[in-house]
């Protein structure tokens, strides 16, 4: 008679089971965050200690392992800046026209970083009323100007000082400060560190706010501003650091779907042209975002955009399975999403009974992503700093949609019912997004929305939750505490030694505050 395999034991020493050990003992039940508990270890690491930079691709590492949710209620521009200030990343969700997706992700780029490789510049005979209309149309914040001729050579610098109905029918030429008295530095003279170059003009001379850049023919290259670099090298003096890529902006993402022509073919030239501009702008990642990511569509848009831009960070999902994990990798995924239907939102399990609850599908992929060496993202299903330390035992970031809804900083208008004041928040796959354009991501036709698609998600309101520094702060803050009672400085050490428990019932309800009333105090 063949004998049974003894289950495994933990490892020497350890009164607790790693992760191949303790999801090899519960592998026929399926457990999500709730389910399961850390151990402590042995720690000379103070929280504050602990750093949380990871890295998705070559190109693109995270200081913060946070990235918000690429849904329409989550994430446009203004949290994607707020996201990639505190070192995390946006995803600009998908259920906008192109072309706004597109600007979405250009706000962000443009958004303070050093040197403006591109500053908007005016010519000489010019009318400073044109330049009013220009100002009032884009809707700049700034209105001081290089001035530069039709060829790009720098003549002159128009101060805001100047910039005023009262002088509409003069030139700019008349109204400039002219080529000889203006501080220009040669890109040359740059070097490695530009930040610190631009800081030591601005330091040695008193008063001038504007530096412009300009190449050996003193054609423009670029403009740095004091506030800009003041703003820069306090944020290098401080903990918390932005996500930036190699020109010093700040990183964005973008979801695009499996897009496709009315004969049901994969809309390759239209995929092509909208991640080309895209990228035209600077996009640090693409999310091939779908809730069944383990199909053909989703595998040959992976390889069409890959193939187009061997560079490109791809994010691509979502699977909950080892095999989904290799077939995204294989199409040239760097990073796979994992969840289907953890979301706050979701209601994928219930409508279409599929679905892996988070830890064990993540355990699952993991694995396979160490295998292929991509990056894991944990997507959905977290509702507390502790469920992000849990998934970090076994991926690379986590995605948040519900714990970001209610900042001020995600789309959206702001609703008082009986005094709160919340905001919306839907799922993707909710009737009502899904009309708005992302029925394609659960493989419906938008046409079809009404009459023959299952909703897969739910409208619903979060209550206001304040800013998204404070919140993420006091994410980064739980996760930190968590790394200081394992003993772990970084997120590799706190994958390598993570030990898990099963909780019950009980357990959990020990978890939380209990037999208590409790009492909240206002901040001051
Ligand atoms: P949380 O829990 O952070 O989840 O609110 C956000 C994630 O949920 C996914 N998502 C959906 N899943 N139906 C689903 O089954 C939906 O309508 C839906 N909308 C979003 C998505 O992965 C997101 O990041």
């Amino acid at each position: 008679m063949a004998r049974a395999t003894p289950p495994p034991s933990p490892e020497p020493g350890g009164s607790y089971f790693s992760a191949e050990a303790f999801f090899a003992r519960t592998s026929a039940e399926a457990l999500t965050y709730d389910d399961v508990s850390l151990a402590t270890n042995y720690s000379e690491i103070l929280p504050r200690d602990a750093r949380l930079a990871t890295r998705i691709s070559d190109q693109l590492t995270l200081q913060l392992p946070i990235i918000s949710a690429d849904m329409d209620t989550v994430t446009e521009s203004e949290m994607a800046i707020g996201m990639a200030l505190n070192g995390g990343l946006g995803l600009i969700h998908y259920n906008l026209s192109e072309k706004q997706q597109v600007k979405e992700v250009t706000r962000v780029k443009n958004h303070v970083h050093g040197l403006i490789q591109d500053p908007i510049s005016v010519r000489p005979d010019q009318l400073i009323g044109d330049v009013l209309e220009m100002v009032e149309q884009r809707e700049f914040k700034f209105r001081t100007f290089p001035v530069v001729d039709a060829q790009g050579v720098l003549v002159g610098l128009l101060s805001s000082t100047v910039v005023r109905p009262r002088y509409a029918s003069k030139t700019v030429h008349e109204a400039m400060m002219p080529r000889p008295q203006i501080f220009t530095i040669c890109e040359d003279d740059l070097g490695e560190n530009r930040v610190a170059a631009a800081d030591r003009f601005f330091s040695e001379h008193m008063g001038i706010h504007k530096l412009l850049v300009v190449d050996k023919h003193d054609s423009l290259r670029g403009l740095f501003t004091l506030s800009d670099i003041e703003r820069i090298t306090e944020e290098n003096t401080s903990r918390s650091r932005a996500a930036r890529d190699s020109h010093f902006r700040l990183v964005c993402g973008a979801a695009i779907a499996a897009t496709r022509t009315a004969a049901g073919e994969l809309d390759r030239a239209r995929i092509l042209e909208h991640v080309g501009r895209l990228v035209g702008e600077g996009l640090d990642a693409v999310a091939v975002s779908t809730a069944h990511g383990h199909t053909r569509g989703v595998g040959d848009t992976v390889r069409l955009v890959r193939d187009a831009f061997p560079d490109l960070t791809i994010i691509a999902g979502n699977v909950t399975s080892s095999e989904g994990v290799e077939f995204l990798a294989g199409s040239g995924a760097n990073a796979v999403k994992v969840g289907q239907g953890p979301g706050s939102i979701c209601t994928t399990r219930i409508v279409a009974g599929v679905g892996i609850p988070q830890l064990t599908a993540l355990y699952t992929a993991s694995s396979a992503a160490r295998k292929c060496g991509v990056a894991l993202i944990a997507d959905g299903g977290i509702t507390k700093s502790g469920d992000i330390v849990k998934a970090l035992t076994l991926a690379d970031a986590v995605i948040c949609g519900g714990m970001l809804a209610g900042c001020r900083e995600a789309p959206g208008k702001i609703i008082e019912i009986n005094g709160k004041l919340f905001k919306q928040y839907r799922g993707m796959g909710s009737h009502e997004a899904m009309k708005a354009g992302s029925a394609a991501r659960y493989g419906h036709e938008k046409k079809d929305v009404n009459r023959k698609a299952a909703a897969e998600g739910v409208e619903a309101l979060k209550e206001i939750s304040g800013s998204l520094d404070d919140t993420l702060s006091q994410l980064a803050g739980g996760i930190q505490s968590g790394m200081g009672y394992l003993g772990a400085v970084d997120l590799a050490q706190l994958k390598a030694k993570a030990r898990y428990v099963r909780v019950t019932a009980a357990g959990q309800r020990e978890a939380a505050p209990h037999d208590i009333i409790e009492i909240k105090t206002t901040k001051e």
